[in-house]
């Protein structure tokens, strides 16, 4: 693996941290504040190639690699978390349809996610009864005539509100992971209705809302993939979301160092400042050494995905380290900054907020040792 960025890389990263600092970051406190879905940051975004860092130039994307895309995404990430998730949602789906569609769902879905003609894309899988085990999901899909009517609540859709193209899961054949299959479905479509968006203790300015399908009348077209092939596709997309997630840890953990070394170079106690106190520095010491050590299992991870090599454990691992890392890094950011950690004048509340999630969503930790253990255990017998 060559530890060097390549000129595309370094392109990406910079077009991406230039953006967050001068478009997204800015308004980050208030969009929090007021649960504001930043519809208009992710059309900018899609106009720098953003929303389709790692999707084929040939259905709009920028075609710049995965490990690029998780380079943009730490510096999304580092400025409002709450973007970050909308845009690897977004990508996320681009990926799947690119990877899964017809040359005629390539060709009408993935430009307009990428494009930000959708605002964004929505990943329908989990249920307000089954999360971890995605192989319980009930929503039912049945044919009838040429096509199949959807039946069934999704639960903590990320975007769904806003979406314009969503992929959805739904049991078209019998139990278990073999029963389930995927299909396209455009935001508005009559029989969908959206719920209330949920009332978060972070990412608030992103939208996470139910979803229920009601008599949702979809045409054969819609199906993604074959059918019955529905869960393998969820686990690939994962698999690459995984990476994402991990990217965006590393970039709120950055983000919570930075804010840190900040204050404690200014703030003052017992007559020195904070960074001169040893108990300081050596916290300061470990949020930066374990912050690198997840920037380096996400970007092999991404780069193994790049190569087309196996990397399903490594972005379990990624994803796994550098979201407890995160939590730590943010936790002790609060901490050091006392009283003023507490509330919304200083970024690091919300830091702390945003990273809690990031153990959970996209596979929860436990569900990422599942994974992990499995692969290990395969490769060893
Ligand atoms: N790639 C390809 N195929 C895979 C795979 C992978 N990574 N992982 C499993 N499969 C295949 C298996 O080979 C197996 O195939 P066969 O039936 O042909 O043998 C099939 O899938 C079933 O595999 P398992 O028996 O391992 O399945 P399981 O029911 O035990 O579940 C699990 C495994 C890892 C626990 C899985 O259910 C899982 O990842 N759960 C977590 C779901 C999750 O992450 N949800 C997040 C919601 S999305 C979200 O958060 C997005 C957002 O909005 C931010």
């Amino acid at each position: 693996m060559d530890l060097e960025l390549s000129h595309t890389q370094a392109l990406v990263r910079q077009t991406a941290r230039t953006f967050a600092q001068e478009r997204v970051q800015p308004g980050a406190r208030e969009r929090d504040r007021e649960e504001r879905f930043p519809a208009d940051l992710l059309r900018e975004m899609a106009g720098l190639g953003l929303m389709g860092v790692n999707v084929p130039a040939a259905y709009g994307g920028a075609e710049a690699g995965a490990v690029s895309y998780a380079l943009a995404m730490m510096e999304t990430a580092s400025a409002c978390a709450s973007t970050a998730v909308a845009m690897a949602v977004t990508n996320m789906c681009a990926e799947l349809i690119c990877a899964f569609g017809t040359e005629e769902q390539k060709r009408a879905y993935v430009p307009r996610l990428v494009s930000g003609e959708a605002v964004a894309g929505a990943f329908a899988l989990s249920e307000p009864q089954s999360g971890s085990d995605a192989a319980g999901l009930t929503t039912s899909a049945v044919r009838r005539g040429n096509g199949w009517v959807l039946n069934g609540a999704k639960q903590w859709i990320t975007s769904g509100a806003y979406a314009g193209v969503m992929v959805v899961w739904a049991r078209s054949g019998g139990p278990g992971s073999q029963g389930l299959s995927a299909f396209l479905v455009e935001g508005g479509t009559p029989g969908l209705q959206v719920g209330p968006p949920e009332d978060k203790l972070g990412l608030r300015a992103s939208n996470t809302v139910p979803l229920v399908f009601e008599d949702c009348a979809l045409p054969a077209s819609a199906l993604l993939g074959r059918e019955g092939e529905g869960f393998r596709l969820a686990m690939v997309a994962l698999d690459g979301g995984r990476i994402g997630i991990a990217s965006q840890a590393c970039g709120v953990a950055r983000a919570a160092l930075e804010a840190t070394l900040r204050y404690v170079r200014d703030r003052r106690a017992f007559g020195k400042h904070l960074g001169e106190f040893q108990a300081v520095r050596f916290m300061l010491a470990n949020i930066k050494t374990e912050l690198s050590a997840a920037e380096a299992l996400t970007l092999r991870a991404a780069w193994l995905k790049e190569q087309q090599r196996p990397f399903t454990q490594e972005a379990s691992m990624a994803k796994l380290f550098a979201s407890e890392m995160s939590n730590r890094a943010c936790d002790k950011a609060v901490q050091l900054h006392g009283g003023y950690g507490y509330i919304d004048e200083f970024p690091v509340e919300r830091y702390l907020r945003d990273a809690r999630v990031q153990t959970i969503y996209e596979g929860t930790s436990e569900i990422q040792r599942v994974v992990i253990a499995r692969e290990v255990l395969r490769a060893a017998s």
